[in-house]
């Protein structure tokens, strides 16, 4: 099966992806953690890369496009933060129609405004193994440490407001406009993602059937 998350900043799609792809054995290819484990390396790509995110905007597609080559392979996938834009999404049918696949669903998680922003500006993440908390929605154990490795958690660079607002902009600017395509397509699957964490993620695997779940 492979899938797309689509969704407004903040809409929980990082969090539905790791819980979707161990449920289900798949793939996941997270743009946004791909493109900042390459702004850590400090090369010319990450600098150029870290540019981009650090102002809220999209990288540049030519950039995508590599990245996205390289990370899909045979097994089934889930793309969570690609496409954004429809520029994008005609790259990803060329890419699949290329290595002789396709796209079984593409998941949208509708989130008002108001609580993506709260979502973001109250993340925390373990700067060691990445996971993911909220200050008020899902807090670590103790007090600003990871609860799976113990490392401190820190705010992302973009989820500052300001940055934020931007995101947003960008969001309604060029990513929306996938809703309208992938529902044309026939491929959209809409969730109330609102919701809290467990809720939304039955909701999915019951839209997608249970019987994908081979640890069960
Ligand atoms: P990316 O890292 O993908 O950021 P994003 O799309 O803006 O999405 P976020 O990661 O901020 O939010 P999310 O929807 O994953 O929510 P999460 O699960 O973390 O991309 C960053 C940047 O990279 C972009 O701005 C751009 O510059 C660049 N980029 C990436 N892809 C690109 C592309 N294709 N083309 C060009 N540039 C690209 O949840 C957020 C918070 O809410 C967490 O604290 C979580 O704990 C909490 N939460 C999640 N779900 C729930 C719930 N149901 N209830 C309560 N709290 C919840």
């Amino acid at each position: 099966m492979n899938l797309v998350l689509l969704g407004c900043p903040g809409s929980g799609k990082g969090t539905q992806a790791e819980i979707l792809c161990k449920h289900f054995h798949m793939k996941k290819v997270s743009l946004g953690d791909i493109l900042r484990q390459e702004a850590d390396k400090g090369s010319n790509l990450g600098n150029t890369v870290s540019e981009y995110m650090g102002k809220g905007v999209l990288v540049p597609d030519e950039i995508i496009k590599e990245v996205i080559k390289n990370n899909l392979g045979e097994e089934s996938f889930l793309l969570d933060g690609f496409p954004r834009n429809l520029n994008q999404a005609d790259m990803l049918k060329d890419i699949l129609s290329s290595k002789g696949l396709s796209l079984d669903r593409v998941i949208y998680l509708n989130v008002s405004e108001d609580v993506a922003v709260s979502r973001l500006t109250g993340r925390r993440i373990c700067k060691n193994c990445g996971a993911l908390y909220h200050k008020v929605t899902m807090p670590p154990e103790q007090d600003n440490k990871c609860d799976k490795c113990g490392s401190d958690l820190v705010m992302r660079e973009d989820d500052k407001e300001e940055t934020v607002k931007r995101r947003w902009q960008v969001y309604m600017n060029q990513t929306h406009a996938l809703i309208e395509y992938y529902s044309k397509a026939g491929l959209l699957s809409e969730f109330d993602g609102n919701k809290d964490k467990e809720s939304v993620f039955k909701a999915i695997i019951d839209n997608l059937g249970h019987g994908e779940d081979k640890e069960s």
